[in-house]
């Protein structure tokens, strides 16, 4: 009797003076657990007289709900104190001031991307993306620029470090029949011309708005800058279809109906024929203002695109029949657009990262550009 006297009251005190959880559970193991030691004593039952047993099991009954009692209780306790503890450390200053004004603005580069998306949404195209880390395949290969075609050097790539010979030995044979692809940053966002036939087939209306990257820097060029694509196919598409397009968009772009366009025969190894865009624009305080024919007095034209009808072997590259389908294509700078249309001079701002400067040029985050509301909110 005495035994389960000083069990009960050894249990009791460690069971009181359980600082954790943790400590509590390896005290219920260690008293009540399969192989606890009030379990072993109920074992002890079997072999004892019957009077004795009714005895005993009462007793040992009583010390075992007494336990488990006071494990509960003491449970409660432990929770109810990590509970108040992390309500006294995650606290929340409901006094604060909240700020004057909202804080933060839209970068320039963004709202363009905005309005364009919202103007060729209107015209029916769906915005398409591809990867900045391209290889040569899609960014030159398919674009009807073979391995020695000099507009690959024109490009200015920054290639990644060669990896075909960190192909191991036992692989030679896989990579001698898979064509190598190197990596590279995507120079235009062409290679989505590619990678949307692919995917989706044709007929096809999509931008591609994205960055690209050209190891060339200086007051107008910067090594990654924006560009937007557009791509249409479709049967019996000619450049009359394209010349409409352009001068729609630039249009509700420059938000005025005297947009004059100059289509110049050019050169892309995509397109063919291949045409630069210019459009009319006027001098006004020392600012270019888009607007006009650039032939008419005080005007003169100025580059914003290059475009064409798709190249017969871009739509193959793409996994259509040209006899079926044709296209034209577009690029053009969205850096460009945005300082044309909202006046900034120099490109490399756009990248510093300067308050001032986002302050100036950036939009509120609610002035979201709509067809209705007008693509040029907050300019
Ligand atoms: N990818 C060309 C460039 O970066 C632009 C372009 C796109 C020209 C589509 C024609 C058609 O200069």
């Amino acid at each position: 009797m005495t035994d389960t006297d000083s069990l009960r009251a050894e249990a009791l005190a460690r069971i009181a003076d359980a600082e954790t959880l943790d400590a509590l559970e390896q005290h219920r193991v260690a008293y009540l657990g399969k192989k606890g030691s009030i379990s072993g004593l109920m074992k002890t039952l079997g072999g004892m007289s019957p009077e004795e047993r009714s005895k005993a099991g009462a007793l040992f009954n009583a010390v075992r709900d007494e336990v488990a009692a006071a494990l509960a209780t003491r449970k409660t306790a432990l929770e109810g104190a990590a509970l108040e503890a992390r309500l006294a450390s995650e606290t929340l200053d409901l006094s604060l001031p909240s700020p004057d004004a909202p804080t933060g603005s839209v970068h320039p580069v963004s709202q363009v991307m905005d309005e364009l998306a919202e103007i060729f949404a209107d015209l029916g195209f769906a915005v398409a993306t591809g990867p900045e880390i391209e290889d040569d395949w899609h960014n030159f290969t398919a674009l009807n620029m073979p391995e020695s075609h000099p507009a690959r050097a024109m490009h200015d790539t920054f290639y990644f470090p060669d990896m075909s010979e960190a192909q191991p030995a036992s692989n030679s044979e896989a990579v001698g029949q898979q064509e190598f692809r190197s990596m590279l940053l995507r120079t235009h966002t062409s290679p989505v011309q590619i990678r949307s036939m692919l995917k989706e087939g044709a007929p096809l209306r999509i931008i591609a708005p994205g960055r690209v990257y050209r190891s060339d820097s200086d007051a107008t060029h910067t090594p990654m800058f924006h560009q937007i694509e557009g791509l249409v196919i479709d049967k019996g598409i000619h450049l009359g279809h394209l010349k409409w397009t352009l001068e729609t968009f630039l249009k509700a772009f420059f938000e005025r109906d005297d947009i004059v366009l100059r289509l110049r025969p050019s050169y892309f190894p995509f397109t063919e024929p291949s045409v630069e865009v210019d459009v009319g624009y006027s001098m006004e305080k020392g600012r270019r203002v888009v607007g006009g024919s650039g032939d008419d007095e005080g005007h003169a034209w100025m580059e914003v695109l290059g475009s064409g009808m798709v190249n017969r072997r871009v739509i193959e590259f793409g996994g259509l029949d040209p006899d079926e389908w044709q296209g034209f294509a577009f690029g053009t700078g969205v850096d460009r657009l945005a300082m044309l249309k909202y006046g900034m001079d120099d490109l490399r701002a756009f990248f510093d990262g300067d308050l001032r400067w986002m302050k100036h040029y950036g939009f509120a985050a609610l002035d979201v550009p709509t067809l209705s509301g007008g693509v040029g909110v907050g300019a």
